[in-house]
């Protein structure tokens, strides 16, 4: 058998959502299931890398063969990433939070009985991918980023690329009726700085394999 594509390279990939605390009870998250997370770090592992994955809290089992890294918020997150670097290729799927609430509350937020709700203070989180896109010694050499858009998808994602410092984002439209979020399937535009591909429908295992597919190429290119 040949070697495989990315023998002897090492993936990093963020997955799932991550959860901010507002008490010891509660806490903001988003719609994020992991599944392309997920099925990007299977097929890094199909294609003979070393694969670490990141990963929010997801109901998903842990992929075989990838050593798996649970977290639970932004901080935690960028924190295990940068823990696990260096890498040749780092994805960063995750569904990261924009906002963690400003002072955790030590205890469990109560009712006043004045009828005026508790006003939560919040913050803005790290960017890990634009964190990672500016180390200047542990930059990877491929440095991957999603953006999930309702609108203005392409431009959305060509800023992405210039400010968080990426070298593909990978574009999907996440509008309700897409039925991305949470779904099987996705449909996605792989943007970089010499242009935009439409990709077709295919099952979010099908997009991981071409990702990796062609990060390996472009590795050796
Ligand atoms: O800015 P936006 O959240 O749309 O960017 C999405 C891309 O940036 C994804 O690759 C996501 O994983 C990454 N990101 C991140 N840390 C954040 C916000 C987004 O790594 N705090």
């Amino acid at each position: 058998a040949g070697r495989l594509p990315l023998a002897g390279r090492h993936v990093l990939i963020t997955s799932g959502p991550t959860h901010e605390p507002i008490d010891p009870v509660r806490y903001i998250a988003n719609r994020s299931s992991g599944k392309q997370g997920h099925a990007l770090a299977a097929a890094a592992y199909a294609a003979g890398a070393r694969v670490t994955l990141v990963s929010g809290p997801v109901d998903l089992p842990d992929p075989a063969n990838v050593e798996v890294i649970r977290v639970q918020s932004a901080a935690e997150m960028l924190t295990a990433v940068e823990t696990h670097l260096p890498a040749d290729i780092a994805i960063m799927a995750a569904a990261v939070a924009d906002w963690r609430v400003a002072s955790e509350g030590a205890q469990k937020i109560k009712k006043d009985g004045s009828g005026k709700p508790p006003a939560l203070q919040l913050t803005e989180n790290p960017d890990i991918l634009a964190t990672v896109g500016h180390h200047d010694s542990l930059r990877p050499e491929l440095l991957i980023g999603f953006a999930a858009e309702t609108q203005n998808l392409i431009d959305n994602a060509r800023s992405k690329l210039e400010r968080k410092n990426a070298d593909w984002i990978i574009a999907n439209d996440v509008s309700p009726q897409t039925g991305i979020m949470g779904g099987d399937a996705n449909t996605v535009r792989l943007v970089s700085r010499s242009g935009v591909e439409d990709w077709p429908e295919m099952s979010k295992a099908d997009v991981a394999r071409r990702i990796i597919a062609r990060a390996a190429e472009a590795l050796k290119g």
